[in-house]
């Protein structure tokens, strides 16, 4: 069984987009608003009825409920405002995201969990503490979205078909995403033989701060994380073994420890698989270490 942790806008539509796909024959939708969840369920459930989609989505307030699931999603918490940073919502969220992990631990110890509430980086670094699962199983997401967004500014900027694009997005989920443009390409071509290093600088600068676009005309980002979170899901329950940037605990590679951040990994059955190391230069291994600091400074202030 697939559980999603919070049953609000993105939740929802992880639940819709993994039943689309089929990602499993029963979803959970959990969360402690009364009714949220079960409404939500009947809604999608409707929805899967019309498509001829046997796949059963339960609503449900009892974390109980999610015994025997194999995957976790953790989106529940709030989400940010407009003129706010993801870092904003640490306090806030790192309770709530403590408090379902513990339940995790109690109900499903033996899933894999996806954390996705913000920031990520810090919170998957808490999923990945309170509940003392091997680091393999836990793995957030947050530049897989990331790159879906640089794919799209690519996209736009070379006219060329979504299907031929290759982007990748490593780093923290936040001020200091590093998109880049050596390890992106159009059918096989690297990027920067595609585009001039000021338009590649550009698209850079746009996916960092895209969401917050999004935040101010809408009010919240849903289909693009929702989508996301339903394509770390299809990797691993079809043991596609695809290579997606997921926030998991380093433990010595990129020359660092005890953080969690995005790096691109090999996501299968067995959750992270394999960690890749890319080779970096210079300039690109300084914006990592600002990652790694953002993200070691944040979870520094958090008692876990
Ligand atoms: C975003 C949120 C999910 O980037 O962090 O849309």
């Amino acid at each position: 069984m697939l559980t999603i942790v919070g049953s609000g806008k993105v939740g929802g539509d992880a639940a819709l987009f993994s039943a689309l796909k089929k990602l499993d024959d029963q979803i959970l939708l959990l969360d402690v608003a009364e009714g949220l969840p079960q409404g939500e369920a009947m809604d999608i459930n409707h929805m899967l009825s019309e498509q001829g989609i046997d796949v059963e989505v339960k609503g449900s307030n009892d974390f109980a409920d999610m015994q025997g699931s194999n995957i976790v999603v953790v989106v529940a918490g709030s989400g940010r405002k407009p003129g706010m940073t993801r870092m904003d919502l640490l306090k806030i969220n790192a309770s709530i995201v403590k408090s379902v992990v513990e339940n995790i631990k109690k109900y499903a110890n033996d899933s894999m969990i996806i954390p996705v509430t913000n920031p990520l980086d810090p919170m998957a670094y808490i999923t990945y503490k309170v509940s003392g699962f091997e680091r393999s199983r836990v793995f957030g997401m947050g530049g897989m979205l990331d790159l879906s967004r640089f794919k799209q500014f690519i996209h736009e900027a070379t006219g060329h078909s979504r299907d031929s694009i290759r982007a990748l997005v490593i780093g923290e989920h936040g001020e200091n995403m590093m998109p880049l443009p050596r390890y992106s390409s159009v059918s096989g071509i690297p990027l920067p033989a595609i585009l001039p290093k000021e338009k590649l600088d550009e698209l850079v600068q746009n996916t960092k701060q895209v969401a917050a676009k999004v935040i101010e005309l809408k009010g919240a980002t849903v289909h693009a994380p929702g989508n996301a979170i339903s394509s770390i899901i299809e990797s691993v329950v079809r043991d596609r073994k695809q290579v997606i940037p997921v926030a998991t605990y380093l433990d010595g590679e990129y020359g660092h420890s005890d953080v969690t951040v995005g790096v691109p990994a090999v996501v299968g059955k067995r959750g992270v698989e394999k960690i890749i190391e890319l080779d970096l230069d210079e300039n690109e291994k300084q914006m990592f270490e600002k990652s790694v600091q953002s993200v070691k400074d944040a979870v520094s202030g958090i008692e876990i």
